[in-house]
């Protein structure tokens, strides 16, 4: 029998939920995890192949009954949801989700936030962080302690789908001051920290971690440390003029997640979404990965 409660995670076969069930295991907990009826095989296998007896596949959907899903929760004490999507997912599903780790008898509750500061935005700045926080209003109630666990941007993110490197031109480009300090965590650290927060008795409230705080300006000479290319470091304009980009991007867009990528680089460069203080020495034994050694490792400079 396992020292550690039982922990059940959602979104188990995506990019931060494969991390989570990773980092539970690596840490001696016993894991159960939500995998959707026809999940991509080759996703359901890198779960497999982490080949612990401590790991249980359930099938199951955040958006079925809660009695069913429920049943799928089963004696897990705090129930952890990396999912992501829609509206549908992010508040009906997850506050579906809520219900069943209810009616299972959970303790805990960690929603999918994983970003910079939500709790610090407004309505507008971010349309995918307005469902996070419409998530977080429809918990109000619940006997569940909920426990929000927050990281900044993914060090992925920062080098690939915020769209700032670009290899074959040689530039890294960014909105703001290039001395604004930015909150960033590769998602392996996010999952361990997230792990750590899972199977600690004592965490609450809203817990806010990074891999490394830094600059543009630092950010652009740790990637060209990292990488061995010389980047040239292009300014597109003042947090102001990211922010009539974005206003002018979505009078005309046909899908809003034409501009997200701005959005999320707006709440970060105007220092709105910055967090005001770190939890790190909660959890000595996670060594964060630092931006230098990620690119190092990830860059197709390679
Ligand atoms: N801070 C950052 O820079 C940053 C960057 C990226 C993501 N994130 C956050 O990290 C969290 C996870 O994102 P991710 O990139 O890991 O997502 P992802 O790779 O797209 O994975 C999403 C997961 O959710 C599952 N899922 C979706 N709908 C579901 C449903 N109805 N029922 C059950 N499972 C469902 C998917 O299952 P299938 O495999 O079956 O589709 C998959 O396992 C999100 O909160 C996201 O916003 C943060």
């Amino acid at each position: 029998m396992s020292a550690f409660p039982k922990i059940f995670v959602a979104g188990a076969t995506g990019l931060l939920g494969g991390q989570i069930v990773k980092a539970l295991l690596d840490r001696g907990a016993p894991v159960r995890a939500l995998v959707r009826p026809g999940a991509d095989e080759e996703k359901k296998r890198s779960l497999t192949a982490l080949g612990s007896d401590r790991l249980e596949l359930v099938e199951g959907d955040i958006t079925d009954p809660a009695e069913r899903l429920a049943e799928a929760v089963g004696d897990a004490t705090t129930v952890i949801s990396a999912v992501q999507g829609g509206p549908d997912v992010i508040v009906d599903g997850q506050a579906n989700l809520l219900r069943a780790a209810e009616k299972a008898g959970a303790r805990r509750f960690i929603p999918s936030d994983f970003a910079f500061d939500l709790t610090k935005l407004d309505d507008g700045d971010n349309f995918m962080i307005d469902w996070r926080r419409q998530a977080a209003a429809a918990r109000a109630g619940s006997p569940l302690d909920v426990i929000s666990v927050l990281n900044g941007a993914f060090y992925e993110v920062m080098t690939g789908f915020m769209g700032l490197i670009d290899w074959e031109q040689g530039t890294l480009s960014h909105w703001g001051d290039p001395d604004q300090p930015l909150d960033l965590t590769s998602v392996a650290d996010t999952a361990a920290y997230t792990a750590a927060v899972a199977l600690d008795p004592a965490a609450t409230g809203t817990l806010r971690f990074a891999g490394e705080v830094m600059s543009m300006r630092q950010f652009h000479d740790a990637v060209q440390r990292g990488s061995g290319r010389t980047l040239e470091l292009r300014h597109l304009g003042t947090s102001d003029d990211l922010r009539a980009e974005i206003a002018r991007q979505a009078a005309v867009a046909q899908n809003p997640f034409d501009y997200v990528a701005l959005q999320y680089q707006w709440c970060m460069v105007s220092g709105k979404a910055k967090f005001d203080r770190l939890d790190n020495e909660r959890y000595p034994d996670v060594t964060p990965v630092s931006m230098t050694d990620f690119v190092r490792a990830t860059s197709p400079a390679h």
